[in-house]
């Protein structure tokens, strides 16, 4: 069994080492939770909302930046905006690595997409600068500002005749915009296999990467463990996501390619990267790489704001009537909002900030890891330490955000507003989200376009009694709503009859 000597060995020698460590940092490490022998804290930290019980050890140790130990793996965790800006921004050249995952990055074949290569990947910076071209700036969204409005028209429409599978009509719309701006790809009406390609690819990323759920993350030398050993069924399972992903990436890039070669190909990422000129073939795998992340990374975060957007509303609705009046009166009831019109329409744009904030898709971002020892403020920050942003935290910090727990709009149009979600929500640094201006404009279109024409209200039971969404989220390191039942119908018959006449579009 030499798998198994070496995991004993290597786990003596992690032993060993978080000894060495100990002594040599405990002084100036930030404080934090005493751990365990050999496991450190990997039992304190709950399966969903961590967040919870990292701002409690903040709180409990006086302290906004906090380390604790998972195995051998000396973490980190910034409890404030302000902290994260200082390290993963301002000493970003630091502090922009991820950490290694074994099962995810290496073995499911998820380790070739941005969001887990190495700051030091000469890659890395191949990927960044590819979405900058593409999707870097608010001009270069808006150049697929067609794609976007003409899908959520479809969406309008599509809440219109079927309110009841709201989770579905996103999937399609913001998979649809995505495919078409990356690909030239249209999506089918329904079960599209591309579409179903990347859904089941991205549901097996978060298996993999949920943290602490495969030992091989804690033991890499597990990964040498043939498929046949007994208990090695996470092997195979491995093998059959690194299948899936590579469909994922091949499949949606073979198809613009062949339509590129053909000359029929529409404009999109891909056909822009692949005109430009002879791809060698390290730089055509960065490209498919890239494309793979726009709709990956892309689709399940988008279609989780709306969601949650959805639910606020339906749970507040002093705050979709007053979006509404705003929008009537620019509007008068007679065309949709477009992207120019959100700097008149200040409540609905904050409504769209308070979304953000109210219920974050990623409340700990993506881990970081820094390069080099480092100390801030007094306190030593090991190399090779993971640091995680409590984006959850920050965004509902009371210090920050007045009655936090509110869902507010109107705390962003004060006199002197609360501080800009944004700022913190999507990531820091070097790392920070490089499609954070798509999702905020298509956040903002399916928020401003369905408040215009629909109202969101609280579905009713068979008694005629109002259904009051729990308003819980998954919790999970995507952070979905849990699912609830809601009324979505047409504020008019003048607003059902705008949204048939989309019908030919
Ligand atoms: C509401 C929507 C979104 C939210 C809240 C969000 C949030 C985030 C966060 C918190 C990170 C981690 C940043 C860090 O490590 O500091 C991230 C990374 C990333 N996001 Fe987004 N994101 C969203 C939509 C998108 C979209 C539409 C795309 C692509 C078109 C995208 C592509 C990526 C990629 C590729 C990374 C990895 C970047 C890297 O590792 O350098 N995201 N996002």
């Amino acid at each position: 069994m030499p798998g198994l000597v070496e995991a004993a060995l290597l786990l003596a020698s992690i032993f060993v080492l978080r000894v060495f460590w100990l002594r040599k940092s405990r002084a100036a490490l930030p404080p934090g939770p005493k751990g365990w022998p050999i496991i450190g804290n990997a039992l304190n930290i709950p399966k969903e909302h961590a967040w919870n019980a990292f701002a409690k050890w903040g709180k409990e140790y006086g302290s906004d930046i906090v380390a604790t130990r998972i195995f051998s793996q000396p973490t980190i965790i910034l409890n404030t905006t302000d902290i994260a800006t200082s390290l993963l921004d301002k000493r970003s050249a630091i502090y922009s690595d991820r950490p290694t995952l074994v099962m995810g990055g290496e073995l499911a074949g998820w380790g070739t997409g941005c969001p887990l290569t190495s700051y030091q990947s000469p890659r890395f910076k191949e990927l960044r600068r590819m979405f900058h071209g593409v999707i870097g700036t608010r001009g270069g969204v808006a150049k697929f500002y067609e794609v976007t409005e003409r899908q959520m028209r479809k969406l309008l429409k599509r809440l219109l005749d079927d309110p009841d599978k709201v989770v579905e009509h996103l999937r399609w719309t913001i998979g649809s915009i995505v495919l078409e701006m990356t690909y030239g790809y249209k999506i089918q009406e329904s079960n599209d296999s591309l579409v179903e390609l990347v859904d089941t690819a991205v549901e097996q990323f978060s298996q993999a990467t949920a943290p602490g759920a495969f030992a091989v993350d804690i033991i890499p030398a597990l990964r040498y463990v043939p498929e046949w050993f007994p208990g090695a069924g996470w092997k195979k399972l491995a093998t059959y996501w690194a299948q899936c992903h590579e469909n994922m990436v091949n499949k949606p890039y073979e198809y613009a390619k062949a339509r590129v070669t053909a000359g029929t190909a529409p404009p999109s990422f891909v056909s822009n990267l692949l005109e430009e000129r002879e791809l060698s073939p390290d730089r055509e795998f960065i490209v498919k790489s890239a494309a793979a992340d726009m709709h990956a990374a892309g689709t399940d975060t988008t279609v989780s704001t709306i969601h949650t957007f959805i639910l606020a509303m339906n749970l507040n609705p002093a705050a979709q009537s007053l979006a509404q009046s705003e929008l009537d009166a620019l509007l008068g009831g007679e065309r949709l909002p477009n992207l120019t019109d959100r700097t008149n329409l200040p409540y609905v744009d904050a409504l769209v900030k308070e979304v953000f904030r109210w219920g974050p898709v990623g409340p700990l971002g993506l881990p970081h890891r820094v390069m080099e020892d480092d100390v801030y403020e007094g306190y030593h920050i090991p190399k090779g330490s993971v640091v995680i942003p409590n984006i959850w935290q920050m965004l509902h910090d009371p210090s920050v955000y007045s009655n936090p727990s509110t869902f507010d709009p109107s705390r962003f149009t004060k006199a002197k507003p609360e501080r800009d979600p944004r700022d913190s929500c999507f990531g820091f640094g070097r790392r920070i989200c490089p499609g954070m201006h798509l999702a905020d404009q298509e956040v903002y279109l399916a928020c401003a376009n369905i408040l215009t024409l629909f109202n969101i209200t609280k579905a009713k039971d068979e008694n005629g009694k109002e259904i009051v969404p729990s308003g819980e989220f998954t919790g999970g390191v995507v952070n979905y709503p849990k699912p609830f039942k809601c009324d979505i119908k047409p504020r008019s018959a003048k607003a059902e009859a705008m949204v048939r006449g989309f019908e030919t579009v």
